[in-house]
């Protein structure tokens, strides 16, 4: 394919990438409005060439394209796998049987996936721990281990001579569109729901991967996925605040209805929160985008979860929110259940199971049968004043 775009991100390190315009989905649950890129870099020193990452299947021969335009495409000599997910390492194989001499630099875990997954022998394979280095002639790769950012191998390489961050997932994000982050108007939304997606469960190994690359002279951030950051401290310090689990006074609602009675309880519910200046985001999970979801649930203090009783137990689409909020551990501090049954309950029961061993405090539910009366309405507006002072008095 014929490519232009090799961008040259600082002297001797060239973007050679590719987008994916149309990818609507990841990991098969994940949607992605304005799809991703594979960030992939070369950096060319005095004597040898370093590949960093790769891309997702599929695009190899658009990488080959673009590296040809910067380098030897037969003469890489190392290939640096930060990650091992097939998004940045699916074209490792293909750029390996190009460069036959190329050695593979990853972490030790990393060497075990790359054997399996991507077939590449042992003895190609250089091990590289914390601090250790790449000579490339004027150009030093430094090596930092990052573990589960986002999986267990995961690592950051430096590029010293360059001030150049290459962190692969970490402080990225989905988007085919931009090359720069400073051109993409208001990007903050479209980082928050990334790092809710994937670096959220691990926000403790991420403020440790913080604290590494805290003492670095970075003048560039170039991830794995989205636009390249010129003005480094504007997402690290976002993720500064995310990752140390800071939250606002705000609360998200999530929720399905059949016959409207449960809807009609959220809708009173959140009047009540808003009432009292509370933040609210609701997604009716119908047709809530899970990305919106995974966004507002890293720096909200409460939740809402309102579901009917459907065959003695929450709604299947309650259920699989309530598994999902579980599973990405957001900050989330207090709870409220809101639930309404036709024949007899069962669906509070089942949110107080699947959410206790969470940290979430559940500070109340309200458990109706049939549509909400004046009395119900009454425990609502006295639950959200619960809520709210819970909400307000936690910072
Ligand atoms: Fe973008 Fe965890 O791979």
């Amino acid at each position: 394919m014929q490519v232009y775009d090799i961008r040259e991100i600082s002297g001797g390190v060239y973007w050679v990438g590719a987008r994916d315009w149309n990818r609507r989905l990841f990991d098969a649950l994940i949607p992605l409005p304005q799809g991703t890129t594979y960030n992939a870099y070369v950096v060319r020193g005095s004597e040898k060439t370093a590949l960093i990452d790769t891309v997702n299947p599929g695009f190899e021969e658009e990488l080959e394209a673009r590296i040809r335009l910067v380098a030897d495409a037969e003469g890489l000599d190392y290939v640096v796998m930060n990650h091992a997910e097939p998004d940045h390492a699916g074209a490792i194989p293909h750029v390996m049987k190009l460069s036959k001499d190329a050695s593979l630099v990853t972490t030790e875990k990393g060497a075990k996936m790359a054997q399996i997954y991507f077939g590449v022998p042992q003895e190609r394979i250089i091990i590289v721990n914390d601090d250790d280095t790449i000579d490339l002639g004027g150009k030093t790769l430094k090596f930092i281990e990052a573990p589960w950012q986002h999986w267990p191998e995961t690592m950051f390489t430096y590029l010293v001579e360059n001030k150049v961050l290459f962190p692969c997932d970490f402080l990225g994000f989905h988007t085919a569109y931009g090359s720069y982050g400073d051109e993409i108007e208001e990007f903050v939304p479209f980082a928050q729901r990334f790092f809710g997606e994937i670096l959220m469960p691990f926000r403790k190994m991420g403020q440790k991967a913080l604290e590494k690359i805290e003492a670095l002279d970075i003048e560039f951030i170039a991830p794995s996925h989205g636009p390249i950051h010129r003005d480094p401290e504007r997402i690290l310090n976002l993720y500064r605040t995310w990752t140390a689990g800071d939250t606002r006074e705000k609360v998200v609602v999530v929720y399905v209805s059949m016959w409207n009675s449960t809807e009609a309880m959220i809708k009173a519910m959140v009047d009540s929160l808003m009432a009292e200046g509370i933040e609210v985001s609701l997604h009716n999970l119908v047709n809530a985008d899970l990305g919106d979801l995974a966004r507002d649930l890293v720096d909200s203090r409460g939740i809402v979860l309102g579901t009917p009783t459907v065959l003695g137990g929450m709604h299947p689409l309650a259920i699989y929110a309530a598994h999902l909020v579980k599973a990405l551990r957001p900050p989330l501090k207090y709870g409220v259940v809101l639930s309404s049954y036709g024949w007899g309950g069962g669906a509070v029961k089942q949110a107080a199971e699947i959410l206790g061993p969470t940290k979430i405090e559940v500070v109340g539910a309200v458990d109706v049968h049939g549509p909400p009366t004046d009395d119900v309405y009454q425990q609502i507006a006295d639950l959200g004043k619960q809520l709210t002072d819970k909400i307000k008095g936690q910072a």
